[in-house]
């Protein structure tokens, strides 16, 4: 598949802190590219530079073969940026129709095209009933959509949203969710989109990039990310009650590899298959004695980002 998106060694600094530290990631043409990482990591560092309202100290990046600092022009139209400023994204006092036929004469599109694109998406979002309305008299999830209409009106064929669902409530997102994979999926669109929410990038992206204070500290599907912590179940048992000398009798188990914390109320045992392991882990508790809460969990991304970084991912909340 074609690159679309080449990202080469960015780095960034403000001042002596180092926001991007030799960023490198790449984007396929039709593809989703979650870009997840607790706050402060460096997304939105990044996105602007793509969206060439930041300039980067150093390092490349190619949009469709296009170097961005050679050919900004070009570049401008092959993307669509929506940023976080969604408040301040367009004229509380137009409707919807008006705005977006405001930022697409903006862009040199003729009316004609205007119109056709607002139809196309006003469909693809769900809009229709919404159209006649003023910006300030929409919910913020509507307002949000409106946005993100707004930076596909010059059908880029490449698009980078900054938290889009950020804000909304599970509602909403979800509906945005819903529409913007139908939207990239069918008209054959490459995504680029930042997130804090595990959830949300694993539902979304074909690809994640995990970024941890300005590194990349890993690149893959979300289920390659998962195979990486080297188990796909763990049982879990609630530390209060649970006494450290049955503990370590539970870790020299056979199905049990290796315990972690993924939770400061728990210990969680990785186990090679839920049946052995439970079987054991239970097995071992009636010798011993010890009654405590058990559960079970599936590993998640969170827990492949508790992998790749090593530390918890409490600032995610
Ligand atoms: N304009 C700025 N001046 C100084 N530091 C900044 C500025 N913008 C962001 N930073 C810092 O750069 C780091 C990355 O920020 P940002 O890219 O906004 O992260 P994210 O979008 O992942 O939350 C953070 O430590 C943040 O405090
Ligand atoms: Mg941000």
């Amino acid at each position: 598949m074609t690159v679309c998106l080449s990202v080469k060694d960015v780095h960034k600094t403000y001042g002596k802190s180092v926001a991007l530290n030799n960023v490198s990631l790449e984007l396929r043409n039709g593809e989703i590219l979650g870009f997840l990482g607790p706050n402060g990591a460096g997304k939105t560092t990044l996105v602007k530079i793509l969206a060439t309202i930041l300039i980067k100290d150093s390092g490349r990046v190619e949009i469709f073969g296009y170097d961005l600092d050679k050919h900004e022009n070009d570049i401008r139209y092959l993307f669509g940026y929506v940023g976080q400023d969604t408040e301040r994204s367009a004229y509380a006092r137009l409707n919807v129709v008006e705005n977006l036929q405001f930022f697409g004469t903006l862009r040199g599109l003729n009316k004609r095209k205007i119109k056709e694109q607002i139809e196309k998406l006003a469909a693809y979002f769900d809009f229709q009933a919404n159209m006649d309305k003023q910006f300030m008299h929409l919910s913020g999830g509507q307002k949000q959509t409106v946005i993100v209409m707004r930076a596909l009106l010059h059908d880029p064929p490449l698009v980078y949203l900054d938290e889009p669902t950020k804000g909304l409530d599970p509602v909403a997102a979800k509906r945005l969710r819903t529409f913007l994979k139908q939207y990239v999926y069918q008209e054959g669109k490459s995504l680029l989109l930042t997130s804090h929410i595990m959830s949300e990038v694993e539902e979304l992206a074909s690809q994640i990039a995990l970024i941890h204070q300005g590194h990349i500290v890993v690149t893959g599907t979300a289920q390659a990310l998962k195979a990486a912590v080297g188990v796909n179940e763990f049982v879990e048992l609630q530390k209060e009650g649970l006494p450290p000398s049955v503990q370590e009798k539970i870790l020299q188990l056979e199905p049990v590899l290796f315990a972690s914390e993924r939770d400061p109320q728990w210990v969680s045992f990785g186990v090679k298959d839920l049946f052995n392991g439970t079987e054991a882990i239970l097995q071992t508790l009636r010798q011993e004695n010890t009654r405590v809460m058990m559960r079970h969990l599936t590993v998640s991304l969170e827990d492949a980002f508790l992998h790749h970084v090593g530390t918890a991912a409490e600032k995610f909340e």
